[in-house]
């Protein structure tokens, strides 16, 4: 299949560019790398340095490739600069999302698979959180997220778009040769390790006051190979469920702490953390019903456990102290 990822030099977008050249599929990545690196985007595919924004290149790309489909990635994606600028993400996540499905329409190109996000739902009033848990987002990344999957539902009512969007509780993890890497790091267990590796000056866990077991938030860790898994079969059933909106986790939550603790087992080191305060816009407990993608993709995560997808993230950055550099 020819297809276009959008981001697919970023963390998730590397690792699926990844799986799907292994599959023989055609791959075009657009990335600005903004976040990501060149490096990252497998030398099998096809890279675009530039904005998926720019109508003019992605007319360019659509007519130049015949793209049949397209995985998209690109986003901005800090909960916390959401909070404090929320117009660079309705613009990003919103506006050149709307600007790809329209050049998509231009080409009467109808397949897409959207990376969506836990932060729809908000605080959740119940977990595991399934599809039918209310969305209400309490932070401007959860909200531009949930607006473009209300226009993935009208483009689909209108045009006959298909589409599946995949709300990834936490990713985490890596594949041998690519891994997470962002330059302004704020996930857990990237953080984590690099305190292990020296490269933090000091470690803060943000709360120490959620309604949890130890205080500390509660997260749902998926390993990024298991999301690619899910992408590929989403796109091999978009015909059978165009529409198809699925939460991706283990359904299984761990503390803030415990994490900490399941970093120190795998690397063998002490972590000298202290408490910071809360992170504004972030969730006591978030934790994912998975059933429904079980059921209506046959999806089975094949590293389920908070060990397995540590370990593989240990032994990434082990192998690239300085990341992509
Ligand atoms: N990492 C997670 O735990 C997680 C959880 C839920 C949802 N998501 C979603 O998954 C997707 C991928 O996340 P990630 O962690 O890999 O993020 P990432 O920042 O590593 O990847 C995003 C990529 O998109 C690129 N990009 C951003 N804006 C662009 C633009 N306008 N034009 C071209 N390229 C652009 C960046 O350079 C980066 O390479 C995002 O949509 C994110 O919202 C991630």
């Amino acid at each position: 299949m020819k297809l276009l990822v959008t981001g697919g030099a970023g963390y998730i977008g590397s690792i699926c560019v990844e799986q799907l050249v292994k599959m023989n599929n055609k791959v075009v990545v657009i990335d600005n790398l903004q976040e990501g690196n060149r490096d990252a985007a497998a030398p099998d595919a096809e890279f675009i340095k530039g904005d998926y924004g720019d109508k003019k290149l992605l007319i360019k790309v659509f007519d130049e490739f015949e793209i049949e489909a397209v995985i998209h990635f690109a986003a901005e994606t800090t909960i916390k600069e959401s909070m404090t600028d929320p117009s660079l993400y309705f613009h990003n996540n919103l506006i050149n999302g709307i600007n790809l499905l329209d050049v998509m329409k231009e080409f009467a190109c109808k397949k897409i698979i959207f990376s969506s996000t836990a932060a729809i739902f908000g605080e959740p009033e119940y977990t595991p959180i399934d599809e039918n848990h209310p969305p209400n987002p309490i932070n401007s990344y959860g909200e531009s997220k949930l607006l473009f999957e209300r226009v993935l539902d009208w483009y689909k009512r209108a045009y006959g778009l298909k589409f599946n969007t995949f709300r990834y509780f936490n990713a985490a993890g890596a594949s041998e040769k690519y891994g997470e890497c962002h330059r302004n790091e704020t996930h857990l267990i990237p953080l984590l390790i690099k305190a292990v590796l020296g490269q933090l000056e000091d470690f803060k866990l943000f709360g120490n006051d959620y309604p949890t077991k130890d205080r500390t938030c509660v997260r749902d860790y998926i390993h990024v190979i298991d999301i690619a898994s899910a992408h590929i079969l989403a796109l091999d059933n978009l015909d059978k469920h165009p529409q198809g909106k699925y939460n991706l986790g283990n359904g299984e939550g761990f503390t803030n702490l415990e994490v900490l603790k399941m970093v120190e087992n795998v690397s063998g080191e002490k972590i000298k953390y202290e408490f910071g305060p809360r992170r504004y816009g972030d969730p006591s407990i978030l934790i994912a019903s998975a059933k429904k993608a079980r059921k209506e993709l046959g999806w089975r995560p094949k590293y389920p456990g908070l060990e397995d997808i540590v370990r593989s993230a240990w032994d990434w950055h082990k192998k690239h102290p300085r990341g992509y550099q």
